[in-house]
């Protein structure tokens, strides 16, 4: 598989299949994406994996958090209240395609909370990541992680397996800290699953538009 076939392969999935992932096919994967770029090579970046028992307690105290409605509150709004166009257009879009491959209608209010539940589940998959910085580094390192980020979910795509970045994990950010033991300069920038996609689960079918080039970029000086 070459770059092209990669990044074209890899989606988000969000439903995975039990099937354990061994130690060694993570480490290959983290051995190589560790080739990522960052700014003055300082590589800020730091990444936990967890799996089996661990991973089924942790998520089991957050299922807890979750129905008792202990979310954290968001340092930031990941998208701003009122989105302007074509961002708008982009998200609903999106957000109404993923619905659909579930056949939750927009006033199903409960089954659509139970899918972002689903998030706190890692969608099932074996294999929880989070990656956290020192936050001395401040927002310089968030280009860096994400450039880490996406280099593990292009290579993981190679060895086969699927994975869905996790933005909502910043909502139990100090449970995640707690679990971690994280220390006081450490902050959580994102979650990640990794495993076997469900290639027959209905949400793993939506494959995502994109906006065309020419709504995206700015040539200049060319012929
Ligand atoms: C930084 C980041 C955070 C994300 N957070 C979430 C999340 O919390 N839950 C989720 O289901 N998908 C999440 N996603 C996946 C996006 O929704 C997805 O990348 C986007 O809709 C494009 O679809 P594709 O990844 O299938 O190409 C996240 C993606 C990125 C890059």
């Amino acid at each position: 598989m070459n770059v092209s076939q990669a990044v074209a392969k890899r989606m988000s999935i969000r439903a995975f299949l039990d099937v354990p992932i061994p130690k060694s096919t993570i480490e290959d994967i983290l051995t190589k994406a560790v080739r990522a770029p960052s700014g003055g090579n300082v590589q800020p970046w730091q990444v936990h994996v967890v799996t089996g028992a661990p991973l089924q307690a942790f998520v089991a105290d957050i299922a807890i958090k979750f129905r008792a409605g202990k979310l954290e509150p968001a340092k930031f709004e990941s998208y701003p209240k009122n989105l302007w166009s074509p961002h708008r257009e982009y998200r609903f879009e999106n957000g109404e395609a993923l619905y659909e491959t579930l056949g939750l209608k927009r006033e199903d209010k409960l089954g659509r909370i139970e899918q972002f539940a689903n998030n706190f589940r890692f969608f099932g998959a074996p294999i929880a990541m989070f990656f956290t910085f020192d936050k001395r580094f401040e927002e310089a390192a968030w280009s860096d992680v994400g450039m880490f980020m996406q280099t593990i979910m292009l290579l993981a795509t190679e060895a086969g397996l699927a994975t869905c970045a996790q933005r909502c994990w910043l909502r139990f950010r100090n449970s995640i800290a707690e679990f971690l033991g994280l220390d006081e300069n450490s902050s959580v920038l994102c979650g990640l699953a990794m495993g076997y996609a469900d290639e027959n689960a209905p949400i793993n079918q939506l494959k995502t538009e994109r906006a065309k080039l020419e709504n995206f970029t700015n040539f200049i000086g060319f012929e």
